[in-house]
């Protein structure tokens, strides 16, 4: 039977809409195990960016199922105020902090690191999911390109300077919230803050969740080579009907409203690497409804280990 479903699984694959709407989770959860999801996260501290909205709420509620202490990293004190309450309420068990945070801004997002460093002993899980897909082009306070510095740079950001946080709860997790449309687009190393002249802001959007899955590969490349014991994957949601998806692609959202993932599908895979006992096997991968896959459909969208490199310098070179 698990075979039969295993075929289900390669063929929804096959057929884009079917695989990344509610139709391709329902067939792949015939495949899951869900007694690896059967933890308690009392005193286990999570940062979610992106937490009062979409897919970022969805997974505080998974974690609020376990009694996490869950930090809400959000730009909007309103949305977060409300979120974080909705969950106190519903999970009297769990923790909510509410930290306001705007990570597009430098300044900002350094004041955010020093509370949590300063607060917390100790990280278990980061789950780096705020992201924006934006019209037009436009820079953020620190000059930087607003696509870029949400969806790479403040991720990098993070991840880099609570690395030490990470590692002192023994099994730190990092978790990437990037986007199947990367498949689509090859990292352009020369021009990573989109100043050709031509901003696409799909385009830009795909080539920044690119940008994520490569960063991912060097993180875990990084850690392997210092065994220190943290792991960095990264997932796609498939296509979910969440805030995000309605506002900047309203198009999209009404023509696939009816089979669109609920939030909590498109989460699920991000809690199953935030929470399963199974997680912590896997370092540096691509999942996609709770299993690896591959980064690359298209040969042209891969490029040397020199331009990933030069990726990763330009984040390092903007993070301090
Ligand atoms: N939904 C999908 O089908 C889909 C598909 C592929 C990938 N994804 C990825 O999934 C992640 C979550 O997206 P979503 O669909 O849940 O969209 P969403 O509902 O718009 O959530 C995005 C979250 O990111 C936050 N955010 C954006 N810029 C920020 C900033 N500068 N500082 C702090 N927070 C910021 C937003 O805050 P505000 O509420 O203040 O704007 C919001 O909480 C994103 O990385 C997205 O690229 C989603």
């Amino acid at each position: 039977m698990r075979y039969l479903y295993q075929l289900a699984d390669s063929l929804a694959e096959l057929t884009v809409v079917a695989s990344y709407c509610s139709p391709g989770i329902k067939i792949r959860r015939k495949l899951f195990s869900d007694s690896d999801m059967d933890v308690d996260m009392t005193d286990r501290v999570v940062i979610v960016t992106g937490a009062n909205s979409g897919l970022g709420r969805a997974t505080c509620q998974e974690l609020g199922r376990r009694n996490a202490t869950v930090v809400l990293a959000c730009r909007n004190p309103e949305s977060g105020e409300r979120a974080a309450a909705e969950l106190r309420e519903e999970f009297p068990k769990a923790t909510f902090h509410l930290e306001l945070v705007d990570l597009a801004d430098r300044t900002s997002l350094r004041q955010f690191i020093s509370r949590i460093q300063s607060t917390y002993k100790a990280l278990d899980v980061l789950v780096n999911n705020a992201g924006v897909l934006l019209p037009k082009r436009s820079e953020t306070a620190d000059g930087i390109e607003t696509t870029f510095a949400t969806n790479v740079l403040s991720g990098f950001i993070l991840t880099e300077h609570l690395m030490p946080l990470l590692a002192a709860s023994g099994s730190g997790r990092v978790i990437n919230v990037t986007s199947g449309g990367m498949y689509t687009q090859r990292y352009q190393v020369d021009d990573p803050e989109f100043r050709d002249g031509s901003f696409d802001g799909v385009r830009a959007y795909a080539q920044t969740k690119r940008a994520q899955v490569i960063l991912t590969e060097l993180w875990a490349e990084k850690i392997r080579a210092t065994e220190t014991s943290v792991t960095v994957n990264c997932m796609h949601p498939g296509w979910a009907a969440t805030p995000g998806v309605r506002k900047s692609l309203p198009g999209f959202y009404n023509a696939l409203q009816s089979i669109l993932r609920t939030p909590e599908e498109g989460a699920d895979t991000i809690a199953w690497l935030a929470i399963s006992s199974a997680a912590p096997a896997f370092n540096g991968q691509l999942f996609f409804d709770r299993a690896v896959r591959r980064t690359h459909v298209f040969p042209r969208t891969r490029i040397s280990n020199t331009a990933r490199a030069r990726l990763w310098n330009y984040c390092a070179e903007r993070s301090d």
